[in-house]
Order: C-alpha cells, then sequence, then structure tokens
C-alpha cells in the first residue's frame, strides 16, 4: 500500500460537533448527580456529548408478557439510532454494573422478540463502558457488556474505570489513563487539530 492510502481528509466524516464518532452517553447510576455523571463531564471536556440518565426514564424489568412495551424503553432505544458510539456509563455495585443499568441491558430481550427490526439497527454501533468505582476493578466486570456486544454484532471498545477517590499517585495515574483512552476512542481525531 502507498503512502497516501491512508491519508484522509477528517472533515469529510465529521459528524458531530467537529468529531470522528458520534457518541451518546448513557448514565445509570443511582444518583444523577454522583461520581458516574462527574466522570462523563470530565471525559466529555468542552465536547456537547447528549446524555440520557436512566434514573429519569420509566423502563421496567424485562416482562416475558411485553406488558411493559409501552414504557420508555423502545423511545430510548430509537433516539440512540442517530449516534454511532453507546457510552454506558455505570458505578460498580456489589462488583458489577448498578441494577438500573442492568434492567437496560435486560431490555435488550425486546429487541430480540418483539423489536426484532429495531434490534437489527443496533447492528455495528459501538459500544464502549465507564465503570465508577471505591475501591477496587472487579473481576470479570466488563464480561456482560463484552459478551452482550458479541450477541448484538456490536463492536465493544473496552471499559474506562475510574477510581472515584484517587488518593495516590498510583490512582491518580490510573485514572489519567483511563481518561485518555476513553477520550481517544470516542473523539479519535478533532478537526480543531487540523490546520483550515
Ligand atoms: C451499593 C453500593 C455498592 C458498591 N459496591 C462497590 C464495589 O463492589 N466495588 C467498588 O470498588 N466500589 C463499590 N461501591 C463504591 C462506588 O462504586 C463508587 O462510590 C462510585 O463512584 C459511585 O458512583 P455514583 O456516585 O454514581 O453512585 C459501591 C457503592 C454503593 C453505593
Amino acid at each position: 500500500m502507498g503512502k497516501t492510502d491512508h491519508i484522509f481528509d477528517p472533515r469529510s466524516i465529521a459528524t458531530h460537533n467537529g468529531f470522528m464518532t458520534k457518541p451518546i452517553f448513557i448514565l445509570g447510576s443511582s444518583r444523577s448527580f454522583g461520581n458516574t455523571r462527574n466522570v462523563l463531564m470530565d471525559v466529555a471536556g468542552k465536547a456537547d456529548i447528549p446524555m440520557i440518565d436512566l434514573l429519569t426514564k420509566r423502563i421496567s424489568f424485562f416482562d416475558y408478557n411485553h406488558h411493559n412495551q409501552r414504557d420508555d424503553f423502545i423511545p430510548l432505544v430509537e433516539s440512540l439510532l442517530a449516534y454511532d458510539t453507546i457510552v454506558l456509563a455505570t458505578p460498580v455495585y456489589w462488583y458489577s454494573m448498578s441494577a438500573i443499568m442492568k434492567i437496560f441491558i435486560d431490555r435488550i430481550s425486546d429487541l430480540i422478540t418483539i423489536r426484532k427490526d429495531l434490534g437489527r439497527q443496533l447492528n455495528g454501533k459501538n459500544l464502549f463502558v465507564i465503570a465508577s468505582y471505591g475501591t477496587s476493578v472487579p473481576r470479570g466486570f466488563e464480561e456482560a457488556f463484552a459478551q452482550t456486544c458479541v450477541y448484538m454484532k456490536m463492536p465493544y471498545l473496552g471499559t474506562s474505570f475510574f477510581h472515584s477517590k484517587p488518593d495516590t499517585p498510583d490512582l491518580c495515574a490510573a485514572n489519567q489513563q483511563a481518561l485518555e483512552k476513553a477520550r481517544k476512542l470516542l473523539f479519535p481525531v478533532s478537526v480543531s487539530d487540523y490546520p483550515a
């Protein structure tokens, strides 16, 4: 391959606020203004990334009889279709994702049963996870997300873990690395990095 094969003008594929990817945050914490939201603010920086707070939505447990099909889940998924990277943000609660995030994930079952049409439209969308933890990164935390992505044919971009009180140099460095990883994946090339 010649050297020029990799050269492209990022402005030709910029889709959102001058960034190449078009991410949306889904916050799944038991509090709207806690540590997990603060992490999202840090990751976004000056970028205006839309955020859906699951705590403000009426989304109930998966129901085999689909009596809940008119709650907020389907409209929420429809609103995701305009984005190409879905960022799930959850605190670590008892070594796992939050219950509110798990309810959201369980409802993906609606998308492979009564709304397959909608489920198919998630194929190819990237998934990235942001997790806020207070003690340690739990073993196997990423598995549920990674395997869900395989099932849904969604590229899994990985997880950035952020300690909620980074009071040692090691924790500060780990948080900084997590921040850089998230930003690199979500904003791979900023148009402003290129001369006009
Ligand atoms: C119910 C509950 C369970 C928790 N379990 C863990 C855990 O297993 N491992 C851990 O490192 N931190 C745990 N924490 C600490 C949270 O992960 C941490 O404080 C996080 O930043 C909270 O984010 P939030 O403010 O969005 O809820 C737990 C906190 C709560 C409230």
